[in-house]
């Protein structure tokens, strides 16, 4: 067995070789191993001396196989190893930004254009911020609408109990109760609904809030700014359309539509046959809301509006599943 072992070992040339080698004497079903377990049926007079020349040849096997690797390694790394700088690099991954993360910054740099400050508000909010101050009482059906993610507070306080925030507008209330006007803000964040998910409907979304108060602020103002947003996003030749929408905390309340940047209003997919596609929520902020944080509404008027950022960044990009934004897909993720 010696003898044929380290024959063959020095035909070995590569490690698969060397590796069917060590398999074939000394692997747990090699030829040496079953000799070594063997030794307990032999005779015990023979045993010692089978069992000692065994283990010695098992040593000498070892050794050898470490000496052919070494050989071979040696061997081949001067030439075959030696560095090609004339291969291209490799090239590191590169991370990038959330397509929702890219669009909130496209929204909130078209409104920075025209003067308007990012804030950003909490998660977690509560009931008189996300509901009431917005005039949504309890009881309201837009709070069913909205029927949500309720926090198991210890004790709910004068501010009610606590949510994850349904909607942006509750940072128009922190805004207006930290500030005086004039107040331009946006305000990017996520909000949560108790929402069955499907290609349109996900129970955690983005949302950003609009909101600009001040003295003798009107809805052509609104009209004005919103239309200068929706050229900035979707393409100068855009056109936009107001129609009458009810939200609580705004009176008039709008919603806006842009003309169909895909088939320019001839109706398509995209629009649903329309013409048109509805791109955000919007008004002017209702009396009680101005009172509610001690602002005088004879004196002071503004505009609000909210915009879904996954449905913009669906229409910008073709986008056809909004689950597709969680779900942390990189085949999806890496095209942005
Ligand atoms: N918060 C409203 C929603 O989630 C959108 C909206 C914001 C409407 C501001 C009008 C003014 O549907």
């Amino acid at each position: 067995m010696r003898a044929s072992a380290l024959a063959e070992l020095g035909q070995a040339s590569d490690g698969g070789e060397l590796d069917a080698w060590r398999v074939k004497y000394l692997g747990r079903k090699g030829q040496l191993t079953a000799i070594l377990r063997g030794l307990s049926s032999l005779p015990v007079e023979e045993r010692r001396t089978v069992g000692a020349a065994a283990n010695q040849l098992r040593g000498a096997l070892e050794e050898q196989l470490q000496a052919r690797t070494d050989e071979l390694r040696n061997a081949s790394s001067p030439k075959a190893e030696r560095l090609d700088v004339t291969l291209p690099g490799r090239r590191g991954n590169r991370g990038g930004l959330h397509p929702v993360t890219q669009t909130i910054r496209d929204i909130t740099d078209a409104f920075a254009a025209m003067g308007f400050q990012t804030v950003e508000g909490p998660d977690v909010e509560w009931e008189q911020y996300n509901f009431d101050a917005l005039n949504i009482p309890p009881g309201h059906p837009a709070r069913d609408m909205q029927d949500t993610f309720w926090l198991d507070a210890p004790e709910s306080d004068a501010n009610g109990s606590m949510l994850l925030k349904t909607q942006t507008s509750p940072m128009q209330i922190r805004m207006m109760e930290k500030t005086e006007p004039p107040i331009r803000i946006v305000s990017p964040g996520r909000c949560f609904r108790h929402e069955a998910t499907d290609a349109t409907h996900e129970w955690q979304f983005f949302q950003v809030e609009v909101l600009a108060v001040d003295e003798g602020i009107s809805f052509a103002d609104m009209k004005g700014t919103l239309y200068e947003f929706a050229r900035r996003i979707f393409g100068p030749d855009r056109r936009v359309r107001f129609r009458v929408d009810f939200f609580p905390f705004v009176e008039p309340g709008a919603e806006m539509a842009i003309d169909c940047f895909r088939c320019g209003g001839d109706g398509c997919r995209t629009c649903s046959g329309s013409g048109w596609i509805e791109i955000m929520g919007a008004g002017m902020v209702h009396p009680k809301v101005l009172e509610g944080v001690g602002y005088d509404s004879e004196k002071y008027t503004g505009f609000a509006a909210g915009m879904g950022v996954e449905r913009i960044a669906m229409l910008r990009h073709g986008i056809d599943d909004v689950r597709l934004f969680a779900a942390g897909d990189l085949r999806f993720l890496s095209q942005f």
